[in-house]
């Protein structure tokens, strides 16, 4: 290989800024990825375009002159969450609640059948973040703020991606965001943000107490990735760390994969040219870099950094041959292309099935006074139903889902909540109507059923400084159950909101998270399936308590690990 064709492959590029395809043949790129929402021809696309799409970069590819292939590399963080028509499973918080680890495993081996369906071989997922200020907007992608939650679930992500090992029907897992993610201190955000991306204050101790777990089961799991995280620890920027990448990940935890950038994350670097910021994320031990634009200025700086002696050779063979040995673990020498017979299977209903499952165990009951739950299903009896998001599958999704932040609405096929009561009801004496946000007008039930919450957001977008529950979702659930004798509120939230004053208003209170496209799961533990769920977060009586995590001496609304169960 010549340095140049080194340096291509350690080059990430994003789909949107390949204008001249002929370029991966050209330079020799290592990897394309798809950001959030950046499917074929924008937001959605079918499988099989995905798959067309894919094949059709990996055809320049082996154009080169080494026919190195592409790996290529999308967020599939909860399901391949960008295709239209794929499963869609509960996002990690949800997965936190059900505590299950082999339901897990199982989900992300789904999850991987589905990312194959596209000829894709690489997700970065899953986070292994551990969230400790709910007020942060991924929040939902930690599966809790306790490492002893999440290291065993994090395992279990590698495993249903990966199988034992990295092998040719593998989809590669990536351990992200490294390191201390979800705890860095609120106002320090960068990017604009309230506090993603921020600065993580912590000594090393407690660095490693909180935040390491979760690395060292992911990579004892096998994990063939990690993604750097854009945060700080005490001012230092994750992507230039030394200490932490080459000496603590690569050294002490003995990881062999390849450590990718974040998005642009180099160039959040101090240094003043960029030229300066690749080297001395090359120099801390970045193997890929995630450009996600500028592949040729990424190439010459590699280039030009051997040349000059900023980066050492060595450094550049050693994350070539990490980069290589996972294309070769994954058979993409032998088998290139997408294997069409994993595309038809995308949102099948025997994996909606295993989804409908997922959302059942992620329900996290927090009050049921008067044996409000469960619901009969024989006898006749009347419920309505309200809310802005009881038919929503957008809100029930949330962020990642389709596009980068999600978005209220229909977006992809799935049940949401409404359409998943009708069908329990069907035949039955119980009659269902949906008075959807129209919760003034006059009307009466048994049982009213309130379906609300947060609406779609990713990223540091969803940073709230105020974890409200939002005055429409107040006002809606008060409403409903004004009129009914026996009123349950179903909760869409990617976090604790502040419910302190909602309460009193219903006899049941749930915790749905954001589970997805599978609305049935919610009807199948109403109806008498039992709960199970324990909370993965402490829930904050107000967002002053934050930051608020067992063992911190505040007294929380409701403990990590509450949950009424079965009712
Ligand atoms: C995003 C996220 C990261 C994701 C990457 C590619 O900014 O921080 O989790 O994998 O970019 O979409």
């Amino acid at each position: 290989m010549t340095l140049a064709e080194k340096a291509g492959q350690m080059t990430q590029v994003a789909n949107t800024y390949l204008t001249n395809k002929q370029d991966i043949a050209t330079y020799g790129l290592g990897s394309v990825l798809g950001g959030g929402g950046g499917g074929p021809s924008g937001a959605g696309g079918t499988a099989t375009q995905w798959a067309d799409m894919v094949d059709g970069f990996q055809s320049y590819a082996l154009g080169s002159r080494l026919g190195i292939p592409l790996l290529y590399g999308v967020d599939a963080v909860h399901g391949n969450n960008n295709v239209q028509g794929a499963t869609l499973f509960p996002h990690h918080i949800g997965m936190g609640a059900s505590r299950d680890a082999g339901l897990v495993q199982r989900v992300e081996d789904i999850t991987r059948q589905e990312v194959l369906g596209t000829g894709i071989r690489w997700s970065f997922a899953p986070c292994v973040c551990v969230v400790r200020d709910d007020r942060w907007g991924r929040t939902y992608e930690s599966y809790g703020e306790d490492p002893s939650v999440v290291s065993p679930l994090a395992a279990a992500a590698v495993q249903g991606f990966q199988g034992s090992s990295p092998g040719p029907t593998s989809v590669l897992a990536t351990a992200k965001h490294y390191l201390g993610d979800g705890g860095t201190t609120y106002g320090t955000g960068s990017s604009g943000y309230l506090i993603d991306q921020g600065d993580t204050r912590l000594s090393e101790a407690d660095l490693r107490a909180v935040h390491l777990p979760p690395y060292q089961s992911a990579i004892s799991a096998g994990v063939g990735s990690v993604m750097v995280s854009y945060s700080s620890w005490n001012g230092q920027k994750m992507h230039g760390d030394k200490y932490l990448i080459t000496d603590v990940l690569k050294g002490e935890l003995g990881f062999k994969g390849f450590v990718v950038s974040d998005w642009a994350g180099v160039k959040q670097l101090p240094d003043s040219t960029y030229p300066a910021q690749v080297a001395d994320a090359v120099n801390a031990g970045l193997d890929m870099i995630m450009v996600p634009d500028d592949y040729v200025g990424t190439i010459n700086a590699i280039v030009n950094g051997v040349n000059s002696g900023a980066i050492p050779l060595s450094r550049v063979d050693d994350a070539v041959t990490r980069i290589l040995d996972a294309k070769f673990a994954l058979g993409l020498f032998d088998h290139p292309y997408s294997d069409r017979s994993y595309t038809a299977q995308v949102g099948s209903a025997a994996h909606r099935d295993v989804a409908r499952q997922a959302v059942r165990e992620s329900l996290t009951l927090l009050k049921n006074d008067g044996g409000a739950l469960p619901l009969p299903r024989t006898g006749s009896y009347s419920i309505v139903v309200g809310g802005k998001s009881a038919d929503d599958l957008g809100n029930q999704t949330g962020g990642w889902s389709i596009s980068w932040q999600g978005s209220s609405g229909t977006h992809t096929t799935g049940t949401t909540f409404w359409q998943a009561l009708q069908q329990a009801t069907a035949g039955t004496g119980i009659t269902v109507q949906n008075v959807g946000t129209r919760t003034k007008g006059r009307y009466s039930a048994d049982v009213g059923i309130w379906v609300g919450g947060e609406t779609p957001y990713a990223e540091g977008q969803g940073d709230s400084s105020t974890l409200a529950f939002g005055s429409d979702n107040s006002s809606q659930l008060g409403d409903i159950c004004s009129r009914v004798k026996t009123c349950i509120a179903i909760l869409y939230s990617g976090r604790p909101v502040i419910i302190g004053d909602q309460l009193p208003k219903a006899q049941a209170f749930v915790a749905a998270w954001l589970p997805g496209t599978e609305g049935e799961g919610i009807t199948d533990v109403l109806f008498g399936a039992g709960f199970t769920g324990k909370l993965p977060v402490s829930w904050p009586k107000a967002v002053t308590d934050e930051p608020i995590n067992s063992g911190d001496g505040k007294t929380p609304l409701f403990p990590l690990g509450y949950g009424i169960t079965p009712y």
